[in-house]
């Protein structure tokens, strides 16, 4: 696997590649990741990884500074799992001078996990932006975990006219259905064994729906104070629309259920697909 931090560098190497598929990540890599570098294989030429932890899309009060950088441990797993380049920048190459220019998505940046998390989606749309500009892939692949996030690039990348093919990967879970994450590692042994919950609510919440419930702020409202009783602190639970993310309000549209809720110290994000 060829390893390049400066644009220049990762340019060159990327000349006569073939169809390019590419995997952005912050690294710390798990098996969620691993099965979206599988999925980049089945779509393309040449696979290429990023490594690069998005200082943009953390809030002054979140986790910049204690985010897990496990680098050679995530290039074993990149080799292992046939990744032809690794392109990890420094700040200095991804940021030599203040990022001025950013990219604003509109009002979904500020639902969800944005009401939450300010600028989030900004920092995350202008770091995409940019890594794109420097990996110029014909496609490219992020986790359905991150549903707000894929739906933010997906219209971007489509309003913006960018000539990149968007694929969405499906969520991988550990076998007591707690979706793998980064953050998982944050979790106390306690805290650990506790986090399947929020997984077992979003499929009650699913099978509730398909059972023709339709008070559908009624099942958000029931599953914050479930989780509230067992020890947790919630932003938000919510029943919406898959193409925008509107509230729902009926089932002649496909759904989604999207929850943020707080174990401890440690923020989880999950959804489920109606
Ligand atoms: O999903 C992530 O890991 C990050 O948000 C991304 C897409 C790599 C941008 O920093």
């Amino acid at each position: 696997m060829l390893i390049h931090s400066a644009i220049p560098d990762l340019r060159a190497a990327l000349k006569a590649r073939g169809r390019i598929v590419f995997v952005p990540t912050m690294g710390n890599l798990h098996a969620g990741h691993i099965s979206l570098m599988e999925q980049a294989r089945a779509h393309g030429d040449t696979v290429v990884a990023s490594i690069f932890v998005n200082r943009l899309q953390f809030g002054p009060n979140e986790d910049f500074d204690k985010y897990p950088r496990t680098f050679q441990a995530d290039c074993d797993k990149l080799v292992a799992a046939g990744v032809d380049v690794l392109f990890a920048p420094t700040e200095t190459d991804l940021y030599p001078e203040p990022q001025e220019y950013v990219i604003e998505p509109p009002g979904i940046q500020n639902i969800l996990d944005g009401e939450f998390r300010p600028g989030h989606f900004r920092g995350v749309a202008t770091v995409v932006t940019k890594l794109f500009n420097c990996v110029q892939p014909d496609a490219a692949v992020f986790g359905k975990k991150d549903y707000q996030q894929l739906m933010v690039i997906r219209n971007m990348t489509r309003q913006l006219a960018l000539p990149i093919e968007i694929i969405g990967g499906e969520t991988v879970r550990a076998d007591d259905g707690l979706a793998l994450s980064s953050r998982n590692g944050y979790l106390s042994d306690a805290e650990r064994a506790e986090a399947p919950r929020l997984f077992r609510l979003l499929q009650e919440m699913r099978q509730a729906v398909l059972k023709g419930n339709t008070d559908f702020r009624g099942l958000e409202k029931a599953a914050v104070e479930a989780l509230t009783v067992a020890g947790w602190k919630t932003d938000y639970i919510a029943i919406r629309e898959q193409a925008n993310l509107a509230e729902a309000t009926g089932r002649d549209t496909p759904l989604v259920i999207l929850a943020a809720s707080r174990l401890g110290k440690t923020r989880l994000i999950d959804n489920l697909e109606i």
